[in-house]
């Protein structure tokens, strides 16, 4: 599916998250960010690209990603009128809001110029962009530059130091979902990505391995066995992917069509057709939704405790006024509609609480 992470919506967290909305950020489920790593050109933007399902970041051969991108998006419901608002909206230009995300993608180039000069420099300086649109999770991806070996431009001696230190500076937060992506037409032995990747998590609890360019192998070669944890073992596996090429960005080859053509590659190839669950962006996109999901349950029991005392002690005050007879030993959580719980929230705690909820 094209727009990946939205599509396979899970319920229960729009629902928290509408419970808690209007208790501020900090009280919703905090999902993990999702960060990508890799070497210059191995393909990372594109991979967060067909994961969103939309055309807006700055990709080319040589380095394009010069800034740490924040890229939060969030859920939005449906107009009435069943049409997809989508928008984009920059922390540096506040009130501004992007329809055309083409336009998002010139003022991320505009500013990545601003912050870190026009001759491939690259700076600490984060863009932080929001997406809304009905068709995402609330998630927060986080594109980084490349590692690079060879300093050019206006880059550093250190360049390549200076890259993995600010790589390491997302990707060591224990909350960070690590997405590894090496070309398959280069050796995984050597992988920048699964070495960044394992120095941040070293029992590979959080690191994903994404293999793109699976179109681009030599001729007769196949990347089963990296798939199939073969070569370099990863407790979350791997996934393989076909994103554009240079030549169909040229061409404006659009996302959709993009992803129709990946479909189409893996089902008619005689080695992928036979592993079609480590194969592609809709998989990679289930992969990750399905750790969403084992996060949330897990910070569902703290969630739940902390609606059921703030119901107590709303029901204790109550009770206080003389408004309530006698407190029953149920759990108050039950029989209660979101409206109820989120009153109950507001009343005992006030519009801005800052409940704790516990990290993966
Ligand atoms: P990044 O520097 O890691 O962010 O890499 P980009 O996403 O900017 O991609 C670098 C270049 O590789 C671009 O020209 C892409 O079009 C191309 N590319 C990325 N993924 C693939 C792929 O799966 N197949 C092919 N043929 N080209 C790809
Ligand atoms: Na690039
Ligand atoms: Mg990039």
């Amino acid at each position: 599916s094209a727009a990946a992470i939205g599509q396979s919506v899970i319920p229960i967290v729009n629902k928290l998250q509408d419970i808690f909305a209007q208790l501020g950020s900090a009280s919703t489920v905090e999902l993990p960010q999702v960060a990508v790593v890799g070497s210059q050109s191995s393909g990372k933007s594109s991979v967060l690209e067909a994961l969103v399902g939309r055309d807006f970041l700055p990709r080319g051969s040589g380095i394009c990603t010069r800034l740490p991108l924040f890229l939060q998006l969030l859920q939005t419901k449906t107009k009435q009128d069943g049409s997809d608002e989508e928008y984009g909206e920059f922390l540096h230009l506040p009130g501004q809001k992007f329809y055309d995300f083409s336009e998002i993608r010139r003022e991320i180039e505009a500013e990545t110029e601003r912050q870190a000069g026009q001759n491939k420099g690259v700076s600490h300086t984060e863009i932080h962009l929001k997406i809304y649109s009905p068709n995402v999770l609330d998630i927060t991806l986080v594109d980084l530059p490349g590692i690079t070996k060879v300093p050019v431009g206006d880059q550093p001696s250190d360049i390549e130091a200076q890259i993995r230190t600010m790589i390491l500076s997302y990707i060591k937060r224990p909350s960070c979902l690590i997405l590894a992506v090496t070309p398959a037409n280069s050796d995984l032995a050597n992988s920048d990505a699964l070495q960044i990747a394992g120095a941040a998590d070293p029992d590979g609890n959080r690191t994903i391995g994404v293999l793109t360019k699976l179109d681009i192998m030599d001729r007769g070669a196949d990347a089963s066995k990296i798939l199939l944890g073969k070569v370099i073992p990863l407790r979350l596996g791997y996934v393989g992917v076909v994103n554009r090429s240079q030549q169909d960005i040229n061409n404006n080859r659009s996302i959709k069509d993009a992803l129709a053509y990946e479909e189409d590659f893996f089902c008619k190839h005689h080695v992928y057709n036979a592993l079609a669950d480590r194969c592609g962006v809709a998989q990679l996109s289930k992969k990750l939704n399905q750790i969403l999901v084992r996060h949330i349950k897990k910070a569902l029991p703290g969630l739940r405790s902390q609606i059921s005392s703030a119901l107590v002690s709303v029901a204790k005050e109550l009770a206080s006024y003389g408004q309530i007879a006698e407190s029953k030993e149920v759990d108050p959580c039950d029989g209660l509609t979101d409206d109820d719980i989120r009153t109950a929230i507001q009343n005992a705690t006030g519009p801005r609480s800052a409940l704790f909820v516990p990290e993966v």
